[in-house]
């Protein structure tokens, strides 16, 4: 996983908790990498769980809320880095729609070491769009906190749908999204 994803984290901490909580998740000895991550490094994405994990804990707040919100929180931080990556979409479902053949194409490239999900993406109709994600890491949550993310970029409203593959399982999934006018 991109140390882009370990320096959001550890920011969004920061920012929306405290430097204080931030450094108590970096000193956990658990952690593989010591609690030290750079932007443009590339590490298992195991401290990231753990982390989050650790984080619920000290706040009382359930990972499944804590993960989407930073998902949101990430598709910020992503745009800002890369702003070229979405500069010919038009819309949430258009950006969604590229994701797998445009944008994370665009990521790999840059990074061929990075470990991307699969989305396979159906466009139904103009404000209808079912994306089929598949990961080795289990991340269905990160996934809805993007897709809102992409949502409040645009000023979007929408309602989804989440099917997992298999209850409790967050490795594959079907989500199917619709935009309001
Ligand atoms: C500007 C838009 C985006 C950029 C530049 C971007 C880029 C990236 C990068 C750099 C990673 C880390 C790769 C690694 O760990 O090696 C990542 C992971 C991921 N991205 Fe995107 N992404 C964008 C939008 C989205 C959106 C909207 C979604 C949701 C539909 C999404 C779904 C994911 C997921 C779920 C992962 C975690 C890896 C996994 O599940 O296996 N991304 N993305």
């Amino acid at each position: 996983m991109l140390g882009v994803v370990y320096t959001s984290f550890i920011e969004m901490v920061e920012e929306k908790f405290s430097p204080e909580i931030a450094d108590q998740l970096l000193a956990n000895p658990q952690l593989q990498y010591g609690g030290i991550y750079t932007a443009v490094g590339s590490y298992e994405h195991h401290d990231i769980i753990r982390m989050a994990i650790h984080l619920s804990e000290i706040s009382g707040i359930p990972a499944d809320d804590l993960v989407p919100a930073f998902g949101e929180y990430l598709f910020h931080q992503l745009v800002q880095r890369y702003p070229q990556m979405i500069e010919d979409c038009h819309s949430m479902l258009d950006l969604l729609q590229g994701i797998e053949t445009s944008i994370h194409t665009q990521v790999r490239a840059l990074y061929p070491s990075a470990s991307l999900p699969s989305f396979e993406c159906i466009r139904e109709a103009d404000n209808h769009l079912v994306m089929q994600y598949e990961s080795k890491r289990p991340f269905v949550n990160l996934a809805l906190g993007l897709i809102q993310g992409a949502a409040n970029h645009y000023g979007q409203q929408y309602e989804i749908e989440v099917v997992r593959a298999r209850d409790n399982e967050d490795n594959k999934a079907s989500f199917y999204i619709t935009t309001q006018p």
